[in-house]
């Protein structure tokens, strides 16, 4: 009954994912171990390239592993079909990208409840549900505009709006704000934290932008496909407190 590993809402060891092949290679993780509990908020942080998107998608199930435990959500991911897969994204997981990725063509409640349609919602249930998330969002009278009649920022609260509706248990972001400006990243986050957590959602966000770092519960550092530091706070704490090892309880 004891084995903590399994209480995490992540939790990875000796992960490894490479693309091409041959002399071509990449490596992007390189045997990376991480565990992130349920209901909790972290930031991912490194230098371009050092495999930051790669993992959080091969959290996501959106790409595979080569090698190395991912077990996700109670689910071990190399265990699961493709059709496995995909039925875990679109029920479980919420995903945020620094590109809002709005369909131009529909409007804000349409692109919202889209997700809701992927799970097999009616229509009728379906719109009702996304005009509620785009209320709590602060976009409720603008149900009906289409994606370019909006700021940035009010996009990417459509785009949290979509992440958010089919109540995901995990919610990944890949620089959500680096499109947007200090003041509307800040709001965004803010949301982002009250609406995410208030149901106990996992939350794994990449950035580049240290202000919207003292949301996080967690700053994991990553660096050539691993794990380096991972800490509370902004200021990530000294070295001894920071071994990956020492955050699992
Ligand atoms: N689809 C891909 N094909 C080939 N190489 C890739 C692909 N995606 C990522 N890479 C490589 O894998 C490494 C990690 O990339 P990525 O996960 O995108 O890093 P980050 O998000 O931290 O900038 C980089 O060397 C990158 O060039
Ligand atoms: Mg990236």
């Amino acid at each position: 009954m004891g084995d903590p590993p399994l209480e995490m809402a992540i939790h990875c060891r000796g992960l490894v994912k490479s693309f091409g092949r041959g002399d071509a290679r990449v490596p992007a993780l390189r045997g990376l171990d991480l565990d992130i509990a349920y209901g909790e908020m972290v930031m991912l942080v490194g230098p371009s390239g050092c495999g930051k998107t790669t993992l959080i998608s091969v959290i996501a199930a959106v790409l595979d592993q080569d090698a190395g435990l991912c077990r996700v959500l109670g689910r071990d991911l190399a265990r699961l079909t493709q059709a496995d897969k995909t039925l875990l994204r679109r029920k479980a997981v919420g995903f945020v990208f620094q590109a809002f990725n709005l369909i131009p063509t529909l409007t804000l409640a349409d692109n919202v409840t889209v997700p809701l349609l992927l799970n097999g919602s009616p229509r009728e249930t379906g719109r009702k549900q996304a005009v509620e998330m785009l209320d709590r969002l602060g976009l409720g009278g603008r149900a009906n505009a289409l994606p370019s009649e909006l700021s940035g920022g009010q996009q990417q609260r459509v785009a949290i709006a979509r992440a958010l509706v089919h109540k995901p248990s995990l919610v990944v972001c890949d620089e959500p704000t680096s499109a947007l400006d200090a003041k509307t990243g800040e709001t965004m986050l803010h949301l982002l934290r009250e609406i995410a957590l208030q149901e106990r959602r996992t939350l794994v966000i990449v950035t580049h932008d240290n202000r919207i770092l003292k949301y996080a519960d967690r700053v994991i550092e990553m660096s050539d496909g691993v794990i380096t530091r991972s800490g509370a706070g902004p200021s990530l704490g000294p070295p001894a407190s920071t071994d990956i090892r020492s955050s699992l309880s």
